[in-house]
Protein backbone atom coordinates (compact mmCIF):
# COMPACT_ATOMS: atom_id res chain seq x y z
CA UNK A 1 0.00 0.00 0.00
CA UNK A 2 1.21 3.48 -0.34
CA UNK A 3 1.53 5.43 2.70
CA UNK A 4 2.23 9.14 2.53
CA UNK A 5 3.19 11.80 4.88
CA UNK A 6 2.86 15.84 4.16
CA UNK A 7 5.33 17.68 5.90
CA UNK A 8 3.34 21.09 4.34
CA UNK A 9 5.36 23.98 6.13
CA UNK A 10 6.68 21.33 8.78
CA UNK A 11 10.26 20.13 9.28
CA UNK A 12 13.81 21.70 8.60
CA UNK A 13 16.39 20.53 6.97
CA UNK A 14 17.91 18.96 9.62
CA UNK A 15 14.64 17.09 11.41
CA UNK A 16 13.70 16.05 7.46
CA UNK A 17 16.96 14.37 7.36
CA UNK A 18 16.50 12.65 10.98
CA UNK A 19 12.93 11.66 10.13
CA UNK A 20 14.05 10.24 6.99
CA UNK A 21 16.83 8.22 8.38
CA UNK A 22 15.08 6.92 10.87
CA UNK A 23 11.94 5.53 8.22
CA UNK A 24 14.62 3.90 5.73
CA UNK A 25 16.03 1.83 9.77
CA UNK A 26 12.48 0.91 10.49
CA UNK A 27 11.38 -0.23 7.26
CA UNK A 28 14.95 -2.07 6.77
CA UNK A 29 14.70 -3.71 10.26
CA UNK A 30 11.58 -4.85 9.33
CA UNK A 31 11.42 -5.72 6.13
CA UNK A 32 8.44 -3.33 5.43
CA UNK A 33 6.83 -4.19 1.78
CA UNK A 34 4.93 -0.77 1.63
CA UNK A 35 5.57 2.15 -0.86
CA UNK A 36 6.12 5.05 1.21
CA UNK A 37 6.06 8.49 -0.16
CA UNK A 38 7.80 11.69 1.95
CA UNK A 39 6.87 14.92 0.76
CA UNK A 40 9.03 17.78 3.16
CA UNK A 41 9.07 21.38 1.99
CA UNK A 42 11.45 22.46 -0.73
CA UNK A 43 13.74 23.91 1.74
CA UNK A 44 14.99 20.15 3.11
CA UNK A 45 15.00 18.71 -0.62
CA UNK A 46 18.11 16.63 -0.62
CA UNK A 47 19.42 13.26 -1.33
CA UNK A 48 18.92 10.99 0.85
CA UNK A 49 20.06 7.28 0.96
CA UNK A 50 16.63 5.84 0.57
CA UNK A 51 15.68 2.51 -0.48
CA UNK A 52 13.59 1.44 -3.40
CA UNK A 53 10.53 1.60 -1.41
CA UNK A 54 10.64 5.09 -0.83
CA UNK A 55 10.25 8.14 -2.55
CA UNK A 56 10.87 11.64 -1.30
CA UNK A 57 8.31 13.65 -3.77
CA UNK A 58 7.30 17.68 -3.49
CA UNK A 59 4.09 19.16 -2.84
CA UNK A 60 4.46 21.69 -5.68
CA UNK A 61 6.39 23.34 -8.36
CA UNK A 62 5.79 25.71 -11.36
CA UNK A 63 4.77 24.13 -14.85
CA UNK A 64 7.88 25.21 -16.57
CA UNK A 65 11.81 23.76 -16.65
CA UNK A 66 13.14 26.82 -15.41
CA UNK A 67 12.06 30.77 -16.49
CA UNK A 68 10.80 34.00 -15.16
CA UNK A 69 8.17 33.36 -12.54
CA UNK A 70 9.85 34.54 -9.59
CA UNK A 71 9.42 32.37 -6.01
CA UNK A 72 8.56 29.69 -7.70
CA UNK A 73 10.58 25.86 -8.46
CA UNK A 74 10.74 24.65 -11.75
CA UNK A 75 11.31 21.09 -12.61
CA UNK A 76 15.18 21.70 -13.30
CA UNK A 77 15.82 22.51 -9.60
CA UNK A 78 13.77 19.30 -8.85
CA UNK A 79 15.66 17.00 -11.27
CA UNK A 80 18.94 17.90 -8.68
CA UNK A 81 17.19 15.92 -6.33
CA UNK A 82 15.53 13.21 -8.20
CA UNK A 83 12.09 14.08 -7.38
CA UNK A 84 9.86 11.91 -9.43
CA UNK A 85 6.77 12.14 -7.40
CA UNK A 86 4.49 15.20 -7.11
CA UNK A 87 1.35 16.02 -5.40
CA UNK A 88 -1.28 18.53 -7.12
CA UNK A 89 -4.74 19.75 -6.21
CA UNK A 90 -4.33 19.06 -2.97
CA UNK A 91 -7.27 21.25 -1.47
CA UNK A 92 -5.11 23.63 0.55
CA UNK A 93 -3.67 24.79 -2.61
CA UNK A 94 -6.97 25.09 -4.32
CA UNK A 95 -8.64 26.65 -1.31
CA UNK A 96 -5.72 28.67 0.52
CA UNK A 97 -3.45 29.34 -2.68
CA UNK A 98 -6.24 29.58 -5.26
CA UNK A 99 -5.27 27.10 -7.84
CA UNK A 100 -7.65 26.96 -10.82
CA UNK A 101 -8.78 24.22 -12.54
CA UNK A 102 -7.09 25.53 -15.72
CA UNK A 103 -3.82 25.52 -13.21
CA UNK A 104 -3.86 22.46 -12.05
CA UNK A 105 -4.60 20.71 -15.41
CA UNK A 106 -1.31 22.98 -16.87
CA UNK A 107 0.46 21.10 -13.80
CA UNK A 108 -0.59 18.02 -14.20
CA UNK A 109 0.17 17.76 -17.99
CA UNK A 110 3.50 19.50 -17.29
CA UNK A 111 4.06 16.50 -14.63
CA UNK A 112 2.47 13.71 -16.76
CA UNK A 113 4.93 15.09 -19.79
CA UNK A 114 8.10 14.38 -16.93
CA UNK A 115 6.44 11.22 -16.57
CA UNK A 116 6.70 11.46 -12.59
CA UNK A 117 4.32 9.64 -10.54
CA UNK A 118 1.45 12.35 -9.81
CA UNK A 119 -0.74 11.72 -6.30
CA UNK A 120 -4.20 13.97 -7.55
CA UNK A 121 -5.80 15.42 -4.69
CA UNK A 122 -10.15 15.72 -4.74
CA UNK A 123 -12.59 16.18 -2.48
CA UNK A 124 -15.57 17.86 -1.61
CA UNK A 125 -16.20 20.79 0.98
CA UNK A 126 -18.87 20.43 4.16
CA UNK A 127 -21.13 22.12 2.57
CA UNK A 128 -21.37 19.51 -0.37
CA UNK A 129 -21.06 16.67 1.81
CA UNK A 130 -23.90 17.76 3.39
CA UNK A 131 -25.91 17.45 0.02
CA UNK A 132 -25.72 13.73 -0.44
CA UNK A 133 -23.39 11.59 -2.20
CA UNK A 134 -24.66 11.91 -5.44
CA UNK A 135 -23.60 16.04 -4.84
CA UNK A 136 -19.79 14.85 -3.77
CA UNK A 137 -19.33 12.72 -6.78
CA UNK A 138 -20.43 15.67 -8.99
CA UNK A 139 -18.33 18.16 -7.33
CA UNK A 140 -15.70 15.55 -7.47
CA UNK A 141 -15.71 14.43 -10.84
CA UNK A 142 -15.62 18.27 -11.87
CA UNK A 143 -11.89 18.04 -10.33
CA UNK A 144 -11.31 15.44 -12.89
CA UNK A 145 -11.90 18.33 -15.87
CA UNK A 146 -8.73 18.39 -18.03
CA UNK A 147 -7.03 15.48 -16.47
CA UNK A 148 -5.88 12.71 -17.81
CA UNK A 149 -7.19 9.90 -15.46
CA UNK A 150 -5.41 7.28 -18.11
CA UNK A 151 -1.85 8.25 -17.15
CA UNK A 152 0.07 5.02 -15.96
CA UNK A 153 1.72 7.05 -12.87
CA UNK A 154 -1.70 8.54 -11.73
CA UNK A 155 -2.74 7.87 -8.11
CA UNK A 156 -5.75 9.75 -6.22
CA UNK A 157 -6.66 10.23 -3.08
CA UNK A 158 -9.78 10.99 -2.01
CA UNK A 159 -9.63 14.11 0.59
CA UNK A 160 -12.36 15.69 2.04
CA UNK A 161 -12.17 19.18 2.63
CA UNK A 162 -13.65 19.11 6.02
CA UNK A 163 -11.09 16.55 7.03
CA UNK A 164 -8.21 17.83 6.42
CA UNK A 165 -6.08 19.14 9.30
CA UNK A 166 -9.29 19.22 11.18
CA UNK A 167 -9.07 15.39 13.56
CA UNK A 168 -12.68 14.85 11.94
CA UNK A 169 -11.99 11.92 9.94
CA UNK A 170 -14.89 10.48 7.30
CA UNK A 171 -16.37 7.32 8.52
CA UNK A 172 -15.00 4.39 6.85
CA UNK A 173 -18.65 4.03 4.67
CA UNK A 174 -18.47 7.22 3.29
CA UNK A 175 -14.81 6.96 2.26
CA UNK A 176 -15.59 3.06 1.01
CA UNK A 177 -18.79 4.96 -1.08
CA UNK A 178 -16.80 7.43 -2.76
CA UNK A 179 -13.65 4.89 -3.27
CA UNK A 180 -16.20 2.69 -4.36
CA UNK A 181 -17.67 5.41 -6.91
CA UNK A 182 -13.92 6.60 -8.28
CA UNK A 183 -13.44 2.73 -9.17
CA UNK A 184 -16.64 3.08 -11.78
CA UNK A 185 -14.07 5.44 -13.79
CA UNK A 186 -10.98 4.96 -12.51
CA UNK A 187 -7.88 2.02 -12.81
CA UNK A 188 -5.69 4.00 -10.73
CA UNK A 189 -4.14 3.20 -7.21
CA UNK A 190 -7.23 5.27 -4.88
CA UNK A 191 -5.75 6.60 -1.25
CA UNK A 192 -7.71 8.15 1.27
CA UNK A 193 -6.48 11.46 2.95
CA UNK A 194 -8.00 13.75 5.93
CA UNK A 195 -7.20 13.44 10.23
CA UNK A 196 -5.62 9.82 9.02
CA UNK A 197 -3.86 8.73 12.82
CA UNK A 198 -2.38 6.02 14.48
CA UNK A 199 -5.54 4.84 16.24
CA UNK A 200 -7.65 4.84 12.91
CA UNK A 201 -5.56 4.15 9.98
CA UNK A 202 -6.22 -0.01 9.79
CA UNK A 203 -10.18 0.92 9.77
CA UNK A 204 -9.21 2.77 6.90
CA UNK A 205 -7.23 0.93 5.43
CA UNK A 206 -9.85 -2.15 5.48
CA UNK A 207 -12.28 0.38 3.45
CA UNK A 208 -12.78 -1.20 -0.16
CA UNK A 209 -10.38 -0.19 -2.68
CA UNK A 210 -8.73 2.22 -0.42
CA UNK A 211 -4.94 1.63 -1.66
CA UNK A 212 -3.67 3.78 1.46
CA UNK A 213 -3.02 6.95 2.71
CA UNK A 214 -2.13 10.41 2.90
CA UNK A 215 -1.54 11.80 5.80
CA UNK A 216 -0.21 15.36 7.17
CA UNK A 217 -0.83 16.50 10.81
CA UNK A 218 -0.23 12.92 12.73
CA UNK A 219 2.82 11.62 10.32
CA UNK A 220 5.02 14.77 11.06
CA UNK A 221 6.42 12.20 14.24
CA UNK A 222 8.54 9.66 12.73
CA UNK A 223 7.50 7.11 15.40
CA UNK A 224 3.77 7.71 14.62
CA UNK A 225 4.48 7.65 10.69
CA UNK A 226 6.83 4.74 11.44
CA UNK A 227 3.19 2.85 13.63
CA UNK A 228 0.97 3.59 10.79
CA UNK A 229 3.70 2.01 8.28
CA UNK A 230 3.23 -1.32 10.45
CA UNK A 231 0.18 -0.86 10.76
CA UNK A 232 -0.45 -1.01 6.77
CA UNK A 233 2.59 -4.11 7.37
CA UNK A 234 -0.09 -6.08 9.31
CA UNK A 235 -3.38 -4.88 8.10
CA UNK A 236 -5.17 -8.30 6.83
CA UNK A 237 -6.76 -6.71 4.14
P1 LIG B 1 -4.22 15.87 7.77
O1 LIG B 1 -3.79 16.35 6.31
O2 LIG B 1 -3.77 14.45 7.92
O3 LIG B 1 -3.54 16.82 8.69
O4 LIG B 1 -5.71 15.98 7.82
C1 LIG B 1 -3.99 15.50 5.20
C2 LIG B 1 -3.47 16.16 3.96
O5 LIG B 1 -3.34 17.38 3.93
O6 LIG B 1 -3.18 15.48 2.97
Amino acid sequence: MIIASNFKTTHTRASTRAFVQSIVDMMAQTNSKQEVRIYPPFTALDTFCCNSSIKIGVQNFYPADRGSFTGEIGFEQLGEFGVDSVLIGHSERRHILKESVEFIAQKFDFAKQKGVEIIYCVGEPKEVREQGIDAVMSYIWEQFDGIDTSYDRLVVAYEPVWAIGTGLTAKKEDIEEVLLCLRTKLSCELLYGGSVKTDNIEEILLAKECGGVLVGTASWDADAFSAMIRSADTCKK
